[in-house]
């Protein structure tokens, strides 16, 4: 994405490689200031997707790739079995970091696959290319997506959106955030509503700055003050984007979207979820199944940002000692979900057929019951 930083334009991702070197976009120091870190090895690459320097399934999906790669050019020395268990190694500290995108996992999986044949020069080679990959797939996945969503954006459509799921959440045109930049560039009036998405704030801090950047016309909004839009008939469409998308159609997103989408189902409001074959995960029966992380309970109690002084300071909303629970994902069911928005169009009921259809192998996974959406 293009970024204004103090009046100087700069072409960024949210993530990407240098050599051994990968880069990222602070984004927990994101609106107040723009910076970029270096993480030198796979290790603190792990470490900066689990502290969310980046996150978003599809900037942690390509994090854990070049995480990968670092492994790889890290062990490239190594007689063959001493790699394959150094690799295998890099692969669980890179699986530990956060439990609930599908992205991550993917990644990962794939890059062990490159690293399937050959001597160790041809590995590390496929692995970094695998990783390379992950990058450009990802990246004409949100063109595609742009497209397709941008057909559900009426001219002076208003949009409501959960949490960031904008070029710094996926790579290249984000996900949720797609289908909007594109309906705004192709000159329609479109006003998007930003849910401040607490505790960490991912809409004001990160969506709202996104928004800023290119000009679109947006409002940022308590979380609690969604529904009241929506009754009010001041929402057109939800869009969101989505962390693991179960075979069901169940679909994990950021803390807060399930309440968002039975709030548009009840006002009939079309909710629609934008996300790739990346993010979709057809072992994963249905959002049961799904594992969502919980954080340190300090996101809740204290917050982060500026003080009247311009200082970066945290604060404490609640009395010391205050007990608190920090899930950071929920789970929406499928019925909740008008359709899918995809890098192969626009996906609409029966889901699990058209998942398989489209990303399966020939046949069910062993066990698999078909749930229906
Ligand atoms: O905890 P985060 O900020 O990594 O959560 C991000 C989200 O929930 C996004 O909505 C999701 O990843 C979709 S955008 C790729």
């Amino acid at each position: 994405m293009k970024v204004n930083v103090d009046g100087e334009e700069m072409d960024v991702l949210a993530v990407w490689r240098e050599g051994g070197v990968v880069k990222m976009v602070d984004q927990r120091k994101l609106p107040h200031s723009f910076e970029i870190i270096d993480l030198s090895d796979h290790r603190e690459t792990a470490w900066a997707i689990k502290v969310m320097v980046t996150r978003g399934a599809g900037s942690i999906g390509c994090a854990a790739g070049f995480g990968m790669a670092q492994a790889a050019l890290e062990a490239a020395d190594l007689p063959e079995e001493e790699f394959t268990a150094y690799l295998n190694d890099a692969a669980g500290t890179i699986r530990k970091t956060r439990p609930t995108a599908a992205n991550l996992f993917k990644a990962v999986d794939r890059c062990l696959k490159a690293a399937d044949w050959g001597k160790v020069p041809v590995k590390v080679e496929n692995v970094v290319k695998e990783a390379e990959l992950i990058l450009k797939d990802d990246i004409k996945a949100t063109e595609e997506i742009a497209k397709a969503g941008a057909k559900l954006i009426k001219d002076g459509f208003k949009v409501l959106t959960h949490c960031n799921a904008g070029a710094l959440a996926y790579i290249g045109l984000g996900t949720a955030l797609a289908p909007i930049r594109r309906a705004h560039s192709e000159g329609k009036n479109v006003f998007v509503w930003v849910d401040e998405t607490r505790p960490r704030g991912q809409g004001a801090r990160i969506t709202a700055w996104e928004l800023e950047q290119e000009g679109i016309p947006y409002a940022l909004i308590a979380d609690n003050a969604a529904g009241y839009y929506m009754q009010r008939g001041e929402v057109d469409l939800v869009i969101v984007g989505a962390d693991r998308i179960a075979a069901n159609g169940d679909t994990a997103n950021k803390i807060g979207t399930y309440e968002k989408a039975v709030v548009a189902f009840e006002n009939k409001i079309p909710f629609w979820v934008a996300a790739p074959g990346m993010t979709i995960d057809l072992q994963t029966e249905s959002g049961d199944d799904i594992e969502i992380e919980e954080r340190d309970p300090e996101e809740v109690t204290r917050m982060w940002g500026l003080n009247d002084e311009g200082e970066a300071t945290t604060i404490s909303v609640a009395a010391e000692g205050t007990s608190a629970r920090n899930p950071a994902f929920d789970v929406t069911p499928a019925k909740f979900i008008d359709g899918f928005i995809t890098e192969h169009g626009l996906i609409e009921r029966p889901f699990t057929e058209a998942f398989y259809w489209l990303y399966g192998q020939p046949g069910l996974p062993p066990g698999f019951k078909y749930a229906g959406t």
